[in-house]
């Protein structure tokens, strides 16, 4: 699966953004028709997201376009209007069943075999961001056309009634919760937006938190928060040279017959050597090895 480390939104209305994002070598590019559109701004979002889709080149970025909320009564005309253009992937925000995703994935299906696209080549990706969405992830997750889950921060406290704080502890458990259950399906899981947007240091430490707690990427909303977000989530240079290393000795005591072996004065066995491969996986597919 490609990497999506930093999913980078801007309004679907505001082509300048669109062509900013095009610039900043970024995984994901998500044009919004949601909550970052107004509400007299749909139409225009719309057209400027299928247009965008058919002259821009968006080189390595992944194009994907989030639609408004299945069951707002705008979803309809939202992926209609951006099929057609052959995004990448759709976004789907605020999903609480899996019926919602049977829906747009039924929609996506229709478009692929109108155009004769290879069907299942339209990704979805959905936002989890409600008491009842994290009640049903586990149905939610188990839909095969789906790569990742995105756990929504602010939409999620605002419907359990939470208070937003730095620290994050009130939405500290549905974040691992969709960690949880992403993994559980072999998907991708991106984690909340950091709205400090001129605080690169909060954004970085964000981040790399985000990352001990096994999430794959982050959502990012502002073209400073790109950087500091995908080399978060890419491994650095020490710690692929101690998974190389780690893996190798590994290798070399299975050959000699030893599984758990001590390596700088530590016990190493099966789930550090998984832990390293997983470095590796994540070091090859950020294209650093
Ligand atoms: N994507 C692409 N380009 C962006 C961008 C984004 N999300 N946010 C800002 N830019 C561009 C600006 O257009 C500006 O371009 P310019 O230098 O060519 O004029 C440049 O980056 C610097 O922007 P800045 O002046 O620092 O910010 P701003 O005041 O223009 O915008 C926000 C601030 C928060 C309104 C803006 O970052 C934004 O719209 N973010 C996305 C919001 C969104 O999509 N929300 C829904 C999903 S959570
Ligand atoms: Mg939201």
């Amino acid at each position: 699966m490609r990497a999506r480390r930093a999913l980078l939104y801007m309004p679907g209305d505001d082509r300048h953004k669109i062509e900013k994002a095009l610039t900043l070598d970024v995984d994901c590019i998500c044009m919004d028709m949601e909550d970052g559109v107004a509400l007299n701004h749909k139409t225009e979002a719309r057209r400027i997201i299928a247009a965008a889709l058919r002259e821009l080149t968006f080189g390595r970025s992944e194009k994907l376009a989030r639609i408004n909320a299945v069951g707002s009564g705008l979803e309809m005309e939202d992926i209609e209007a951006v099929l057609p253009s052959r995004p990448d992937g759709i976004v789907v925000p605020k999903v609480e069943s899996l019926e919602q995703i049977h829906w747009a994935s039924g929609k996506i299906e229709a478009a692929e075999l109108a155009h004769g696209w290879p069907v299942n080549s339209i990704r979805l990706i959905v936002d989890v961001e409600s008491a009842k969405g994290m009640l049903a992830l586990k149905e939610i997750a188990s839909h095969d056309r789906l790569d990742a889950l995105i756990f929504g921060a602010e939409d999620y406290a605002v419907s359990i009634g939470a208070l937003r704080t730095i620290e994050a502890w009130e939405v500290f458990t549905a974040r691992s919760l969709v960690v949880m259950n992403a993994r559980a399906f072999g998907l991708q899981a991106i984690d909340m937006v950091t709205i400090d947007f001129r605080d690169l240091e909060m954004v970085r430490r964000a981040a790399a938190f985000g990352a001990q707690l096994g999430f794959t990427g982050k959502q990012v909303i502002h073209p400073a928060q790109v950087g500091p977000v995908q080399e978060a989530f890419t491994p650095d240079d020490d710690s692929i040279a101690k998974a190389s290393r780690l893996v190798e000795a590994f290798e070399s005591h299975q050959q000699g017959g030893r599984g758990a072996f001590a390596l700088d004065g530590k016990m190493i066995d099966m789930p550090l050597v998984k832990a390293a491969q997983g470095v590796l996986a994540r070091a090859r597919a950020a294209g650093r090895i």
